[in-house]
């Protein structure tokens, strides 16, 4: 079965609206800790969260607590830099899903340039495979960005969907995109890479992912936190993995 991994930072986002700055020793709501276990109540198989290095949403006291209480894995998005670094390597997540960060950007807008940064990416992942961390690298559906991934000796690549779904409603766009998702994991697969995939995806849109072959796992964040506010994250959870259960494999 195609997995879901949550991504809880829009609960934080919610909560940093108006208590950013609060001493974190109060819990205020909208608490992500709570929301990650809802999600694994619901059947979620991962928590995904981004530290970013403004700390927008999630805050380093989240992530310690999602390490500390959260059944299924952690999946900690975060950039290549000096503090996040040392940060995940103190923290342990099992896994780390390295991805590009400009500060003025709403979300990650591109992939990792991993063929432009190969060395310094092959250094960091072996640091944290060292440390029993697995590493997976966000990328576009680029066959030079796959063949790099697999020469720096990532565990997974994780696809990014965006345009696609920036295109869903714009078929022959959105058909383009699919065939570069469904070319780049065949072609991730046969290099021995594991593909997850995720960005922009909805209940809606999901269904044509199913077209992609050898994915393991979808990162799905925003669409599953709106649709709470009208149905319950519970329900939110169950719907989706409802989908995902017809992913042919
Ligand atoms: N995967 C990665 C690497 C991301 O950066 C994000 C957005 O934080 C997601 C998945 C989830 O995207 P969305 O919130 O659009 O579902």
């Amino acid at each position: 079965m195609l997995k879901l991994g949550v991504n809880i930072d829009h609960v934080a986002t919610l909560r940093q609206a108006r208590y950013r700055g609060a001493p974190t020793d109060r819990q205020v709501e909208p608490d992500p800790v709570a929301a990650a276990l809802a999600c694994e109540q619901a059947g979620c198989h991962g928590i995904t969260a981004h530290l970013r290095e403004d700390r927008r949403h999630i805050i380093d006291n989240d992530v310690r607590r999602l390490r500390d209480s959260i059944r299924t894995r952690l999946n900690l998005e975060m950039a290549n830099t000096p503090e996040i670094v040392a940060f995940a390597l103190e923290i342990k997540p099992a896994i780390v899903c390295l991805v590009p960060e400009h500060r003025m950007e709403v979300t990650t807008e591109g992939g990792l340039d991993v063929a432009g940064q190969e060395a310094a990416l092959t250094e960091l992942r072996r640091r944290m495979n060292d440390a029993g961390i697995e590493v997976s690298l966000f990328i576009d559906p680029d066959p030079a960005q796959i063949d790099a991934s697999a020469r720096v000796g990532a565990q997974f690549i994780e696809l990014h969907t965006g345009r696609f779904a920036d295109h869903y409603h714009r078929k022959d766009a959105r058909n383009e995109e699919l065939q570069r998702l469904i070319r780049s994991a065949r072609q991730a697969h046969a290099a021995g890479l594991l593909v997850n995939a995720g960005h922009g995806l909805t209940v809606e849109n999901v269904a044509l992912i199913h077209l992609v072959p050898h994915l393991v796992e979808l990162n799905i964040g925003h669409s599953l936190v709106s649709r709470a506010i009208f149905i319950g994250l519970d329900a939110a959870i169950r719907e989706m993995l409802g989908v995902l259960q017809n992913y042919p494999g």
